[in-house]
């Protein structure tokens, strides 16, 4: 019996470890789905930012109406700055651009992917990675490359932010050329983007949490009931 438990104890021990590592080169980012003010940083980062290349199609902008508390007119004017096919984008159009796939694909070599659900695919923390690991390499048509994702076709967009970072001869990234931000301002903001990207994958995650909420306290009351049920039943056995 005792053997067994031996054996058990070192597969969960092994399972662990393997998952540890496989995970080991990502940072962690602190998701906050119940903070709308980081949300709402991270929409506008991303309009402001991605949505040139990038489609959450997934997902309509309406939706911030209530999920984010972000005001019609505030959508309207700050974040819909893509047309759609040649049209103006409506409050309740799903968020796509009007690049041109074989225009952007000469370019790039590739077209840059919907981002609806790479929170889920990929996950919150590979994306907080991968923008926190650009460098510069001029062996690269764009001019940078990515530790998390070698040879990736994507410029680094936000350099004008976090500045432009090269490999030290130990492999290690260091800032060449200072940005608009120092180093914690530039994850802080990459953690709201990041934040609102991981909302985008599954909106109903907000739902959840106040559901489970109500939950919970019901099921604490109905324990109360249960237990005055109890008294009440074994008053008479007893
Ligand atoms: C100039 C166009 C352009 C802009 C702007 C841009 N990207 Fe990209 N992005 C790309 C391309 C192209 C790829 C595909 C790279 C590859 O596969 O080599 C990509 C890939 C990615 C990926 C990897 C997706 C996957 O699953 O492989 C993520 C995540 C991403 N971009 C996030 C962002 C975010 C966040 C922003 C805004 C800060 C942004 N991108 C802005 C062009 C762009």
């Amino acid at each position: 019996m005792i053997k067994k438990y031996a054996v058990f104890t070192v597969l969960l021990l092994f399972s662990h470890l393997s998952y540890g590592a496989s995970g080991g080169d990502l940072k962690p980012v602190a998701i906050d789905l119940g903070n709308k003010a980081s949300l709402q940083r991270g929409a506008q980062i991303y309009f402001n930012n991605c949505s040139g290349c990038h489609t959450l199609q997934y997902h309509r902008y309406s939706k911030f109406v209530n999920d984010l508390g972000i005001s019609e007119d505030m959508i309207k004017s700050n974040l819909i700055l893509t047309t759609n096919k040649g049209e103006k984008t409506k409050l309740g159009s799903t968020i796509i651009n009007s690049i041109n796939h074989d225009s952007i694909k000469e370019v790039f070599g590739v077209v840059p992917p919907d981002l609806t659900l790479t929170a889920r695919s990929r996950g919150s923390e590979w994306i907080y990675t991968f923008l926190t690991s650009f460098y510069e390499d001029e062996t690269r048509p764009m001019g940078v490359n990515n530790i998390l994702y070698p040879n990736v076709n994507m410029p680094h967009v936000l350099w004008y932010k976090e500045g432009l970072k090269k490999l030290d001869e130990n492999n290690q990234l260091i800032l060449k050329v200072k940005g608009q931000l120092n180093q914690k301002e530039y994850e802080q903001e990459i953690t709201d983007l990041v934040n609102f990207l991981t909302y985008v994958a599954e909106p109903a995650q907000l739902e959840r949490y106040s559901i489970g909420f109500w939950v919970m306290l019901f099921l604490v009351f109905f324990a109360f009931i249960t237990y005055l049920l109890k008294i009440e039943y074994w008053r008479d056995i007893k």
